[in-house]
């Protein structure tokens, strides 16, 4: 069963509304503002295509210089909803971190098999330091337990879409996050 011309009806829940992320967003800006006080180069890794929709909004509530640089990886065939356990590279960045702090901007950490490797694969590149801020985790489905400095919300195991997340590349347009009904989670 395809989407439906309206993304919206595909929604069985609601789980966090347009304003309830904003005012979360806001308050990690803070809190990462506060945590690199220093005018050193602070390079935001956004992680895409999922983390599109709150790198926009997150780099506007720091209150400081930032760089922006973009990977995109996949761990997730087209239209499916487990990861497969492989990440593969499919966009690097195009500067350098060495000597930089880095800050890996996610959408969801599931089983945190990506953010895993990603942080190793970062931390090969040498900068200063490496930290992970995601909007979402969902830790009942945790493989690789990683440090995560700053986290949105903790979401029940669910299949999400909206505010940048998607299935099968659709619904990454809604404003707000919600749960897939489970007849369209199928290609
Ligand atoms: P992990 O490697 O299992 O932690 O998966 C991380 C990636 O899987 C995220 O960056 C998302 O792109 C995708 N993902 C995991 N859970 C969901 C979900 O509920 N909705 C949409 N994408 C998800
Ligand atoms: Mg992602």
């Amino acid at each position: 069963m395809g989407a439906s011309k309206n993304p919206h009806d595909d929604i069985s829940e609601v789980l966090l509304d347009e304003a309830k992320i904003a005012a979360r967003v806001k308050v990690l800006g803070a809190e990462i503002t506060a945590a690199y006080p220093g005018n050193d180069e602070l390079v935001l890794v956004s992680v895409l295509k999922g983390s599109l929709v709150f790198v926009g909004d997150l780099m506007r509530a720091i209150d400081r210089n930032v760089r922006i640089d973009v990977m995109e990886v996949s761990s997730y065939g087209g239209g499916n909803t487990e990861s497969s356990g492989t990440v593969r590279i499919l966009k690097d960045l195009s500067g350098t971190i060495e000597g930089r702090d880095v800050l890996i901007v996610e959408d969801i950490i599931d089983t945190g098999i990506t953010l895993n490797y990603l942080t190793n694969y970062l931390a090969g590149k040498s900068p200063r330091s490496v930290k992970i801020v995601t909007l979402l985790s969902k830790p009942a489905r945790r493989v690789v337990e990683i440090p995560v400095e700053w986290m949105g919300f903790e979401i029940p195991d669910k299949f999400v879409v909206g505010y940048g997340l998607d299935f099968a590349e659709r619904y990454r347009n809604l404003t707000c996050i919600g749960v897939l009904k489970t007849e369209k989670q199928k290609a």
